[in-house]
Parts: structure tokens; sequence; C-alpha cells
């Protein structure tokens, strides 16, 4: 991704083709209607059953960026960031209001019948199938998050080397959560690596 201010919106293909990992960043704060704008995307994701799990907390507090940055042993992109996206994802909340999910055209006489099925089918899991399973909702909006941040111009570095618990403990999040992922974002001040994939009749089959 090149470090020149990028001004117009770059198409899907095009945002994936220009991400790369970027670890070091200008300092620059990013606008709130551009964080606005990348969740009003993000939002969109898809997700088994249409659940929804994912929270989004963004750290733009320097104190709590170092905490962050400790619990990510040191990585130099918590700090170096304007801003921290710690994506948690929450499915006792949605089970707790799983109403919000119910279709709107579900009709009305449905929809307590609609939500009471979506209950019971998770009674039998535990607090970690559940959770473990919201997570894996939660890496696409993850996809989402890192692509439409692309288009918009940002600079972005997905994190999975943190240790969550402590994570947790600095933004005051719930034991229960699942952390997918952090992402530092920002105006890019490194090309990050050129694409190093597999080449598509390595993964790609057609029968
Ligand atoms: C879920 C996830 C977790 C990652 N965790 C880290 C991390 O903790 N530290 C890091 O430097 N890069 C991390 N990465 C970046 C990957 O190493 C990187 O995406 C991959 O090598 C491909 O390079 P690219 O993103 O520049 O195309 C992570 C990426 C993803 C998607």
């Amino acid at each position: 991704m090149s470090t020149e201010l990028q001004t117009e919106i770059l198409s899907v293909p095009e945002a994936a083709a220009a991400r790369r990992s970027i670890r070091a960043y200008r300092p620059e704060p990013i606008p709130r209607e551009d964080f606005e704008r990348i969740f009003d995307a993000v939002r969109l994701a898809p997700s088994a059953f249409n659940v929804q799990p994912w929270r989004f907390v963004v750290v733009t507090d320097p104190e709590l960026k170092a905490t962050l940055g400790e619990a990510a042993n040191g990585q130099r992109q918590v700090t170096g960031a304007p801003a921290v996206i710690v994506l948690y994802t929450d499915m006792k909340d949605v089970l707790d209001h799983v109403e919000d999910i119910v279709h709107p055209g579900v009709p009305a006489d449905r929809r307590a019948a609609t939500a009471a099925g979506f209950r019971s089918s998770w009674a039998a899991k535990s607090d970690a199938e559940r959770e473990q399973w919201g997570a894996a909702q939660g890496y696409i909006a993850l996809g989402y998050l890192l692509l439409t941040a692309a288009s918009y111009g940002y600079a972005t570095s997905a994190m999975l080397g943190f240790d969550a618990a402590r994570v947790k403990q600095a933004l005051g999040l719930p034991a229960h959560v699942a952390v997918p992922a952090m992402v530092a974002i920002g105006r890019g001040d490194e090309e990050g690596f050129t694409h190093h994939r597999h080449p598509l009749e390595r993964i790609v089959s057609y029968r």
C-alpha cells in the first residue's frame, strides 16, 4: 500500500490488491466520520443466523494503547498507530437480545417462537463452545474491516499475538467474550511486504 495520501475510494478488488499489513504509521488522528463510514460498511458483514456478535472498541488514548501494547508483546504498531481497534465477540449479548436479530420480515406471531428456537439451539452448548463459534463469525467482520479501511486509504495491521485476558482487563470487558483480533489503523508510513500468496491452482478446484 502506497504511503501517499489516497483520496479516491478503491473498489473491493483494488483494495484487496493494495492492502498489506503495515506496522509503521503517521501520527495524524483519524476523524470520527472516517471511523463511522468504515464501520457502516463493516456492520453489513454477513454472519450465520445473522447473529452479528462483533463489537468494536476504538482505542486512541495513549496510556490505554501502551497497556494494549504490553498485552501484545510490545508489537510496535499498537503504540505507533493513531488508533487500535479491539474486535471482540459476545455471544452472551446475542443470546440475551435474540429478538434484535429476528428479521423484521418474520410475522409478529412467529417472532417469539423464532427467538426461542434460536435460544434453545444453543442451550446444550458450553460458554466456551458458544464464544468460539462467535469468534469465527468475528473474522468475517475482520475481513470487511481490513478491506474497507484499505478502500478509504487507511493502512491496517491485524493482530492475534496478544494476551486476550489482559486486553479484556484493560478495557473492562466481561471475561466470557472472545477477542478475535486487534487492528492497528492509520495512515501508513511504510510500504509493507509484497504479497506472498498461493497461486490459484493450489487453492481452487472446479468439479
Ligand atoms: C488474524 C490475523 C492475525 C495476525 N496477527 C499478527 C500479529 O500478531 N502480528 C503481526 O505482526 N502480524 C499479524 N498478522 C499479519 C499477517 O502476518 C499478515 O497478514 C500475513 O503475513 C500476510 O501479509 P499481508 O497482510 O501484508 O498481506 C495477522 C494477520 C491476521 C489476519
